[in-house]
């Protein structure tokens, strides 16, 4: 692929890195590249970040046709800048894009535009402990029509925002409560892809549980309201006595990336894990009786985020004692280290960006 470069001559002022919080400042420059149907994807460029001109009538305005990532590019303390498995957020927006009709992007240029961005972007990497700098590559149709047809015209773009924690709490047990009225995916439906529209509709419950002091919203099956899927902004994982259980990916739930890492470390740990359904009902009586040791949260954005309470119909557990779990941690930590280089990386996940 064949990327222009123009540098910015207005270089924003940069912020203050103890205080990042997360998704509020944004870089530099942006990777722009647009698709129509007689050149495929074309015009790649790097160029000063800035607005896009969209056409009232473009499609994505009107039905959110449009797929996103989110990835992280971390500074270890010997200055090298380091992607956590760019590949597998590369595939995904393949696999989300396949499901609202959007172009693929092939996986070898989304990397190569990622590292051609994070590398331009090179002093926006944050070097605050635990700080990175979160990429969001977003696609969308720019087509112009009202009628509800198939798109040929759209535009990837990639955004890059130095972060802090993704919750003010930082790693620190949230509360969560467990969503009675709405529901998030059904089988057959968007669940599985990264996808505007999913977010969109669960605003309404995050916006209910943040009045009522809960951080975020875990979301039931919307068939039966029964089985536990995953949390507003990361996926969800259980320590019952010992053993740990997760959601499967079976159409509803995003295949996350720190999901798969995390199962992948702890199935190497020597833990059990079940990628299988669990009912609230069931977590609930754990969470009653103790069996329930611990809850944490996995996302790009979250990291591993402890889970110290659950709301369910008015009833309260709370896990752990509200306090940060061992194993919880621990993932956290090892985690973390192999994403700033402080641990090696024997499953080969980190990339450098040179
Ligand atoms: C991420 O974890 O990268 C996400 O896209 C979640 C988003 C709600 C911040």
């Amino acid at each position: 692929m064949n990327i222009s470069i123009t540098k910015t001559t207005t270089p924003r002022q940069k912020p203050d890195e103890k205080n990042l919080g997360f998704g509020k400042y944004m870089t530099d420059h942006m990777f722009t590249m647009d698709y129509d149907a007689e050149h495929g994807w074309h015009n790649a460029q790097i160029i000063p970040y800035g607005k896009i001109e969209v056409d009232p009538a473009a499609v994505v305005l009107h039905y959110a046709q449009e797929t996103f990532e989110g990835l992280k590019a971390y500074r270890t303390s010997d200055d090298r800048i380091l992607l956590f498995r760019p590949e597998m957020n590369a595939k995904r927006m393949q696999n989300s894009n396949r499901r609202l009709c959007i172009p693929e992007i092939p996986v070898e240029d989304f990397v190569e535009a990622v590292k051609a961005l994070v590398k331009v972007e090179a002093d926006w990497v944050p070097r605050e402990p635990g700080t990175s700098l979160y990429i969001r590559p977003f696609v969308f149709s720019t087509d112009c029509q009202i009628g509800l047809h198939t798109s040929f015209v759209f535009k990837f773009v990639i955004v890059c925002s130095p972060v802090g924690a993704y919750y003010a709490a930082g790693v620190n047990p949230v509360k969560i409560l467990v969503e009675e009225e709405f529901v998030r995916a059904v089988q057959g439906g968007t669940g599985f892809a990264k996808c505007g529209g999913n977010y969109a509709s669960s605003m309404l419950a995050q916006a209910k549980a943040e009045e009522k002091g809960y951080s975020q919203v875990l979301w039931l099956d919307g068939h039966e309201r029964k089985y536990v899927e995953e949390v507003g902004s990361m996926n969800i994982m259980f320590k019952i006595n010992g053993e740990i259980y997760t959601a499967p990916i079976d159409g509803t739930v995003l295949p996350g990336v720190t999901r798969d890492s995390i199962i992948h470390i702890l199935k190497d740990w020597g833990y059990t894990v079940h990628e299988q359904r669990v009912a609230i009902d069931d977590l609930m009586k754990a969470g009653q009786d103790g069996s329930l040791e611990e809850a944490f949260g996995t996302g790009t954005a979250a990291v591993i985020s402890p889970v110290g309470l659950l709301d369910y119909k008015g009833t309260q557990v709370t896990i752990n004692h509200f306090e940060n779990g061992e194993l919880t941690m621990k993932l956290y930590n090892y985690l973390t280290g192999i994403q700033w280089g402080r641990e090696k990386d024997p499953y080969g996940w980190t990339t450098e960006v040179k």
